[in-house]
């Protein structure tokens, strides 16, 4: 029997074409297209077709507005901390070009974390990065980061989840570290937001980054940004754009006036159909229940590590149940060739250097996961 609560969030299945027809396990590459996003992106061609550039103006403006409430509300945060970017690159680039490295020219990284964090800094000449190392290949030890961080930092910059292991950092001790040296505290939480709890002042977080594009079923096109309001008037962004610019639509030339929100670290005009599927996304865990939706997640997750092991498959994720989140690498001698013979019987996984990595959301069930398992064995 298996323990999987809130059964009743099945029924939200229906809303999810890819379900119907296929086993699909991969929500940490690409969360599944639902309804309500289809039906908002409906919305915004019916838009363009019938008011053109007024649309713009009158109603896409509107519904960046109501994406970013929805924002605020899945990070407990307040609107003005909260922003769009086109991607995690960008709301990283942008916070990165308004620290000023003369006097702090480090910044601290971990070995794992995903690489297009580190290469904001790895690019600069001016900064030296610094990366913690991990003593099992799968996570962070906390203590450790204190070791690397000192009165030269300028960043400490990291994840929430790291995207190869799904393992899930305990940042109490990261923060402190940041904290105690001055430094500012940014995470990355794209492989977090969706699948596990993020309130990033709860966190002591200076900068928390995420996106619609997995967990949050929204698609590609966008990122999530929240910044500390305490720290925002502090922030000058040199990578920037007329929509972090206060009063933008004056189209001021002789100055630069930022925002006084989190807006002012916007680049540019957004993808508007992102900003439509995601809307979608959002609702449907404000529609499920936030909280369902995670525990959902964790007890599928657990329910799937117990099959795995009970099969005697090697996993590479955390032991502590606590550390580790819905992305389940398991160890395969011939992983592509797994992965695609699954996805010939309609099971949808992906790989990644040895391992079949699958990653179940709060819209699968313990027979998905049975599947899975199923299939897996009577390919070994
Ligand atoms: C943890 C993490 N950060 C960042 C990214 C990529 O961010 P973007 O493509 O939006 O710049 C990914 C993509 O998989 C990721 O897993």
């Amino acid at each position: 029997m298996s323990t999987v609560p809130h059964p009743e969030l099945e029924a939200f299945r229906r809303e999810f074409p890819i379900l119907q027809t296929r086993t699909y396990l991969n929500s940490c590459s690409l969360g599944a297209l639902g309804t309500r996003s289809m039906g908002y992106l409906g919305e915004y061609q019916a838009l363009w077709n019938t008011l053109g550039a007024s649309a713009w103006y009158e109603l896409w403006m509107g519904r960046i507005g109501h994406l970013l409430d929805r924002v605020a509300w899945l990070w407990n945060a307040r609107r003005s901390e909260v922003a769009l970017s086109p991607s995690v690159s960008g709301a990283v680039a942008a916070i990165a070009s308004a620290v000023d490295y003369s006097k702090r020219n480090k910044v601290v990284v971990a070995d794992l974390d995903f690489p297009t964090l580190v290469y904001q800094w790895l690019a600069r000449h001016d900064v030296e990065v610094v990366r913690v190392p991990s003593d099992d290949g799968i996570g962070v030890d906390p203590a450790r980061w204190a070791e690397y961080v000192d009165e030269r930092t300028a960043i400490v910059a990291t994840s929430h989840v790291f995207y190869g292991t799904g393992y899930v950092q305990e940042l109490g001790p990261v923060a402190k570290a940041a904290r105690a040296a001055g430094a500012l505290f940014l995470v990355d939480g794209y492989q977090a937001a969706g699948q596990i709890a993020v309130d990033p002042r709860a966190l002591d977080a200076d900068v928390y980054v995420g996106g619609p594009l997995k967990w949050l079923l929204g698609g590609p096109g966008l990122a999530f940004l929240w910044v500390r309001e305490e720290l925002i008037d502090s922030l000058r962004p040199t990578v920037t754009s007329w929509f972090g610019a206060a009063n933008q639509f004056a189209f001021r030339v002789d100055e630069l006036e930022y925002r006084e929100d989190a807006g002012r670290f916007s680049l540019g005009t957004p993808a508007v159909p992102t900003v439509y599927t995601a809307l979608g996304g959002l609702e449907v865990f404000a529609a499920a229940g936030l909280e369902k939706c995670l525990e959902r997640t964790k007890a599928l997750t657990e329910h799937l590590v117990a099959r795995l092991d009970d099969e005697g498959w090697e996993l590479k994720m955390a032991r502590d149940p606590a550390r580790r989140s819905a992305i389940i690498l398991v160890r395969h001698p011939d992983a592509p060739g797994a992965v695609r013979r699954l996805a010939e019987r309609g099971i949808i996984v992906d790989y990644r250097a040895g391992y079949v990595r699958v990653s179940p959301h709060f819209y699968n069930t313990p027979d998905e996961n049975d599947l899975f398992v199923d299939a897996l064995g009577s390919m070994r």
